[in-house]
C-alpha cells in the first residue's frame, strides 16, 4: 500500500515545545536555545530545569533544584539490593532498566489503581527530578560491582558532573574531564520524537504511569540504531586499533555491507549539530589524557566514510570515545545516555500526560485471507449476537 510509512518516516505525531530539530540549518533547540550555547555555558542541573519548566532557572532556582537533586542521590538499600541480586554479567541496560522498574514500584505502591499511580503534574514532575538525582548513583555503581568495587557515597558539595564522575571512580575529576561529561550530558538530553522518547510518549498515552513509560525507553535506547551506537562505535575502534588500519578495515566493513555506527541519522543528512561540541569536548580530553591516536583514528576513518559514503557523524561518534577515556567501560556508555536523557523523556511524558491522546496508528493486513476453523458451528447465542451486530450497522 502506497500510503504506508515504513518506520514512520516523515510522519509528524503530535506537537512539542520541549525541542526543535531542524536538519536544513543543522540545529537543535532546546526550548528555543541552541544546544550548543547551552552546553558551553550551562550546568546540567540547569539544562534539566529548562527542558521541564520552559526556562532556565534564576540563581534561587537554581540552588533549590540543586539542594532537592543532592538531597535524592542516594543508592537506597532496597536498590543496591535489587541490583546485587543481578547476574554480574547482565548488560548494564537490563540493570538500569530494572533499577527504574523498582524504583516505580516502590514509589507508586499503595495507589490502589493504576490511575492513582499515573499521579498529579507536580508529582510527575517531583518524580523526574527523583529519577534524574537516583541515575548516576545506579550507573556507577553497575561499573563498580563489575568492577569488584565498593558502592562510593555520594558528595553534598559537588555540582551534579563532578559527583557523577566522584560516584564512578572514588576520586575528584580534573575540571577539564567534568566540563566534557557535563557537555556530553547537556548534547545527549533531548532529541524530539526519537524512538526511546515515542515510546516513552507512546506508553504515556495509554494513562500508564512515569516509570513505566521510562522503563520502555531503556528498552528502546538499547538497541544499536539508536542509543546502543556509543557502545558499538568503541567495538568498532577497538576492532579497527589504529589509523594505519582504518582504510583497510573499512573496505573490508564495506564490502560485507557493515553499518558503521556512529554515522548517519534518520532526521539529519548532513551532520549532527550536537557533533561539533561533543567533538571539541574529546580534543580536550585527547589532549588531557595525551592520547593523540585516539584523535588520529577518529579523524581518518570520519575522513575516509564520509568521503565514501557522504554520510556524517552522529553525536555517539565522539562521545564514544570520549567516555572511554574518562575512564567508562563500553558498555556504561548506554546506561550514561539513560542518565541524560531522563530529562528529555520525562519533560516528553509530562507534555504528553498534559494533552494526551492514545496512540494508535493503524496498520495494513498482509496475512492470508478469511479461512475457517473445520467443523466450527456457532451456537444459537453468538449467531444471534452476529445478526444483532449486524442488523445495527445497516
Ligand atoms: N553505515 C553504512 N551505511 C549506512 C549507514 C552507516 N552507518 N547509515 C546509513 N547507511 C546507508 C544504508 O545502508 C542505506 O544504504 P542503501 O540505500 O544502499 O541501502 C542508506 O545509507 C540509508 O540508510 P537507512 O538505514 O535507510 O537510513 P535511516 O534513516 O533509516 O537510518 C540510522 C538511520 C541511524 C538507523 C542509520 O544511519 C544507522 O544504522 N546508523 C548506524 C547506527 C547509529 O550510529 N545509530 C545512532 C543514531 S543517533
Amino acid at each position: 500500500m502506497s500510503d504506508i510509512k515504513k518506520g514512520l518516516a516523515g510522519v509528524v505525531a503530535d506537537e512539542t515545545a520541549i525541542s526543535k530539530v531542524n536538519p536544513e540549518t543543522n540545529s537543535l533547540l532546546y526550548r528555543g536555545y541552541p544546544v550548543q550555547e547551552l552546553a558551553a555555558t550551562q550546568s546540567f542541573e540547569a539544562v534539566a530545569y529548562l527542558l521541564w519548566n520552559g526556562e532556565l532557572p534564576t540563581e534561587t532556582e537554581l540552588a533549590a533544584f540543586r539542594a532537592t537533586e543532592r538531597a535524592h542521590r542516594a543508592l537506597t538499600p532496597a536498590l543496591k539490593e535489587a541490583i546485587d541480586a543481578l547476574p554480574l554479567d547482565a548488560h548494564p541496560m537490563d540493570e538500569v532498566r530494572t533499577a527504574v522498574s523498582v524504583i516505580g514500584a516502590i514509589e507508586t505502591a499503595g495507589s490502589g489503581n493504576v490511575l492513582d499511580a499515573v499521579g498529579t503534574p507536580e508529582q510527575n514532575l517531583e518524580r523526574s527530578l527523583k529519577l534524574f538525582a537516583a541515575l548516576p548513583a545506579i550507573v556507577s555503581y553497575g561499573q563498580r560491582r563489575r568492577r569488584g568495587l565498593e558502592a562510593v557515597e555520594s558528595r553534598d558539595d559537588l555540582d551534579y558532573a563532578a559527583n557523577f564522575l566522584w560516584l564512578t571512580f572514588g576520586e575528584e575529576a580534573a575540571p577539564v574531564v567534568v566540563d566534557a561529561f557535563n557537555r556530553s550530558m547537556i548534547l545527549y538530553a533531548e532529541h524530539s520524537f526519537n524512538a526511546s522518547t515515542f515510546t516513552a510518549r507512546v506508553i504515556t498515552s495509554t494513562l500508564s504511569d512515569l516509570y513505566s513509560a521510562v522503563v520502555g525507553a531503556i528498552g528502546a535506547l538499547k538497541g544499536p540504531l539508536h542509543g546502543g551506537a556509543n557502545e558499538a562505535v568503541m567495538h568498532i575502534f577497538d576492532e579497527i586499533g589504529s589509523a594505519d588500519q582504518v582504510v583497510g578495515w573499512l573496505d573490508a566493513a564495506l564490502a560485507e555491507k557493515r553499518k558503521i555506527m556512529g554515522f548517519g541519522h534518520r532526521v539529519y543528512k548532513r551532520g549532527d549539530s550536537r557533533v561539533p561540541t561533543m567533538k571539541a569536548a574529546l580534543d580536550t580530553l585527547v589532549a588531557h589524557y595525551d592520547r593523540p591516536d585516539v584523535a588520529e583514528l577518529y579523524d581518518t576513518l570520519e575522513s575516509e566514510f564520509v568521503s565514501r559514503k557522504g554520510i556524517y557523524p552522529n553525536l555517539d561518534y565522539p562521545s564514544g570515545p570520549a567516555y572511554n577515556l574518562i575512564g567508562y567501560d563500553t558498555l556504561t556508555f548506554t546506561p550514561l545516555f539513560i542518565a541524560a536523557r531522563i530529562t528529555g523523556w520525562t519533560a516528553h511524558i509530562l507534555e504528553q500526560q498534559a494533552s494526551n491522546a492514545l496512540i494508535r496508528p493503524l496498520s495494513a493486513y498482509s496475512g492470508v485471507d478469511e479461512r475457517h476453523i473445520d467443523g466450527y458451528v456457532a451456537d444459537a447465542a453468538t449467531v444471534e449476537a452476529l445478526e444483532r451486530e449486524e442488523e445495527a450497522a445497516g
